[in-house]
């Protein structure tokens, strides 16, 4: 199983392809943002990596941080955990003034995937 690491926080194992957006929340345990429910619409979901950053990433995501002109910073619900990753967690529900992190993103990656080579 993929290892994942949050500064900070620790490590913990992850089932193989799950979304990164619920690997956060669920397996490392911290309350991470993702206001869209994982659509790749908010950016809240937002991480920065340390190590193992992907290779490819979604048009969704590519298209959505080029609109914002956000750069250094891929969007966890369009992340397969597939390999070990470092992670830093910058957008988190505490410190943010919303009432909670958003709802629960689906298992698979919304909308469907087509992916690009960064
Ligand atoms: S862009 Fe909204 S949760 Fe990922």
């Amino acid at each position: 199983m993929p290892k994942l690491t949050v500064e900070g926080v620790g490590q913990s194992e992850v089932p193989q392809g799950k979304r990164l957006v619920l690997a956060l929340e669920q397996e490392a345990g911290i309350d991470q943002l993702h206001a869209c429910g994982g659509h790749a619409r908010c950016t809240t979901c937002r991480v920065e990596f340390l190590e193992g950053e992907p290779d490819r990433m979604t048009i969704a995501e590519r298209d959505v941080l080029a609109a914002r002109g956000i750069s250094g910073v891929r969007l966890s619900c369009q992340i397969i955990c597939d390999h070990d990753m470092t992670v830093r967690a910058i957008s988190r529900l505490a410190g943010s003034g919303r009432k909670d992190a958003g709802h629960l993103p689906a298992a698979g990656i919304e909308p469907p995937p087509e992916w690009v080579t960064v």
